[in-house]
């Protein structure tokens, strides 16, 4: 996720945007660059990799000046480079924006700017935001970026300057965090309060909708329209560890909240206006590879795998056309069967997985086509297939994966969709009809995260045993396995995820009273047949806690304690009912004191087979 931190004062301004940006390391990031106004005019200096390599930059022709703007890049439009990092210009190199989000409509305002005149050198959204507002300024800067926000689509938190008014930064948010440090004879911009708590406690928090600009001597609020507001100054009194996960003690509840932001954000452009279709421009297959597509291979490791599992059911249900899941550490081991008319799925939040970056290039050796859903632009599976959806979940720093997840279920479904109205298999209506409801799934998530009380309840409970089953048939077995995952790793509790049908197999054989059973129950045409292996294990007395969607409340009277969550379509259900497991994952480590972040073994990314 990209920082923003901005100066205007009287101390040199590189190195408080520097200072700035380490500050906001923490939330990942692959370049970084300042924008200085110096005795020479503004002036940019940027770099690809880490902060380290801008300040060598920056040693080597310091940039001098008292105003200034620096950005933390996660690539999104483009891989990280040199050039796609921001600051970016206009061609007159007299106007700089630094910018977090995604500006949905660049391409048309791209195109409608080249016709006149304007070049541009790099393949971001955020160009043209800088092109723009050279565009509309007439002699005041605050008019021509008000102009500019008003064609803007999108999510946006903006620093701007220009050399023709050298005192003014400006500032502009929309649906993308942005703070205002308010400090004597020096104010300040950051995407965060860590940003600026080294310089300032006292700041103002920008909501949507509103702008300030900032000079040495003081700060304007006022929305994009242009009214002004007045506002009380928040007193920050956290220290910056609570600041840098934004008041949440853990990154993974921070991570876990964020959810309903990933899936808006993963949806974005990709939804049609008329909420009839999927658009996936970066998905290069013609229809013709696509109808010639006669069977599907999902790879992955670990929790992506688990979405992959869910994946299987998206593409087969609406697509039509055979899945096949596998593990990458066993896939490319055990001989596939791939062929030039096999479509390639590889998941990877890192991108790095080295089971999984192996298994991609098997894939290729065969003659697949290989597609991955990875969160990281430019990471070595987004460079190596042919086609990248990537999920906007922004940087996970929690190891436990969540919304990292929940946001591939996001792009199976979307994936699912566009093979679907591809090759015809599905009619319009029904078509529309899971748009509708995935539109409708961030609020939905809003709803469960706003009953965590409950989850944290039955947490405390769990968290005094040493082995629990997590029990589901269909979409919520695979769920059920991502919930068991995830307590395993974080809470050290012994789980078996297991397809309720086939308890009766062997597995009842470890039912003894008082034993916990997470049971999920949300899938319709599946109901009843869980409830009569839900009554196999409280007959043997098991503790259950059921999941259920809403609606089917007859539920709680055979488990011992219930939730509910809000009612879907049933192939929709696994984007909500992973919530509180993940909830419940991680109360559970928190009532038994583990290190909820960093749990003991375990790595965030991992690089070695
Ligand atoms: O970066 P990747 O998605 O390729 O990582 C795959 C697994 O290592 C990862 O999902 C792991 O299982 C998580 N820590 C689970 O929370």
């Amino acid at each position: 996720m990209c920082g923003i931190v901005g100066y205007v004062g009287n101390r040199n301004s590189q190195n408080i945007l520097i200072e700035g940006l380490k500050k906001l390391e923490y939330r990942g990031y692959d370049s970084a660059g300042v924008a200085v106004y110096t005795s020479e005019g503004l002036q940019v200096k940027k770099s690809k990799g880490r902060l380290a390599n801008l300040e060598s930059k920056l040693g080597e022709t310091p940039l001098n000046g008292t105003i200034g703007i620096g950005h933390t890049r996660w690539a999104t439009h483009g891989k990280p480079s040199d050039v796609n990092s921001h600051p970016h210009t206009d061609n007159s190199l007299k106007f700089s924006v630094v910018h977090n989000g995604i500006i949905e409509n660049y391409m048309v305002l791209k195109e409608e700017l080249a016709a006149q005149g304007h070049v541009f050198v790099s393949e971001t959204d955020t160009e043209v935001i800088s092109h723009l507002i050279a565009s509309l300024y007439e002699g005041d800067i605050v008019k021509a970026v008000q102009k500019a926000v008003s064609r803007m689509k999108g999510a946006y938190a903006l620093g701007v300057l220009t050399e023709h008014e050298p005192d003014k930064l400006v500032a502009v948010r929309l649906s993308s965090p942005l703070i205002i440090g308010v400090g004597e004879g020096e104010n300040f911009i950051g995407s965060d309060i860590p940003a600026i708590l080294e310089y300032t406690r006292n700041v103002y928090i920008l909501n949507d909708g509103e702008m300030a600009v900032l000079t040495r001597d003081g700060v304007e609020l006022m929305t994009i329209e242009g009214n002004f507001i007045s506002r009380e100054l928040f007193h920050v009194d956290w220290d910056i560890v609570t600041a840098e996960k934004a008041g949440y003690d853990h990154f993974m509840l921070k991570e876990i909240h964020e959810q309903p932001k990933a899936y808006r954000d993963t949806m974005g452009s990709r939804l049609d206006p008329s909420g009839k279709k999927v658009v996936l421009n970066e998905v290069g297959m013609t229809p013709q590879q696509i109808k010639a597509i006669r069977h599907v291979h999902i790879v992955a490791c670990g929790t992506a795998y688990h979405a992959g599992l869910v994946g299987k059911s998206v593409i087969e249900k609406l697509a039509r056309i055979p899945v096949e899941t596998d593990v990458a550490s066993e896939y490319r081991y055990r001989a596939p069967i791939i062929t030039p008319e096999t479509l390639v799925i590889v998941v990877s939040q890192s991108g790095e997985t080295a089971d999984t970056l192996a298994a991609l290039r098997e894939a290729k050796r065969c003659g697949a086509r290989v597609l991955a859903i990875t969160n990281v632009v430019g990471s070595s599976v987004a460079r190596e297939a042919d086609d990248v959806i990537t999920t906007w979940a922004g940087p996970e720093i929690a190891v436990a994966s969540t919304k990292a997840y929940t946001s591939q279920l996001i792009a199976f479904y979307l994936l699912g969709l566009y093979l679907a109205q591809t090759l015809g298999s599905q009619d319009d209506a029904y078509i529309a009809e899971v748009i509708a409801e995935l539109k409708e799934l961030p609020e939905k998530v809003e709803r469960i995260l706003a009953q965590s009380e409950a989850i944290k309840n039955v947490a405390e409970q769990i968290a005094t045993h040493d082995n629990l089953f997590f029990i589901g048939r269909g979409l919520d077995y695979a769920v059920a396995l991502e919930g068991s995952l995830k307590l395993k790793e974080i809470s050290y509790i012994h789980s078996e995820a297991y397809a309720a049908g086939e308890l009766k197999h062997g597995t009842l054989a470890l039912i003894e009273e008082g034993i916990p059973v997470i049971a999920l129950a949300t899938q319709e045409d599946l109901f009843e047949k869980t409830v009569s292996n839900i009554k196999e294990v409280t007959a043997r007395g098991a503790h259950v806690f059921g999941i259920h969607s809403e609606g089917h409340y007859e539920l709680a009277k055979a488990v011992d304690e219930v939730f509910a969550i809000p009612a879907t379509l049933p192939l929709l259900t696994p984007a909500l009912s992973v919530v509180p497991l993940q909830l419940l994952s991680y109360y559970a480590s928190l009532a038994r004191g583990n290190d909820v972040d960093k749990p003991r073994n375990l790595a965030k990314s991992v690089t070695v087979e």
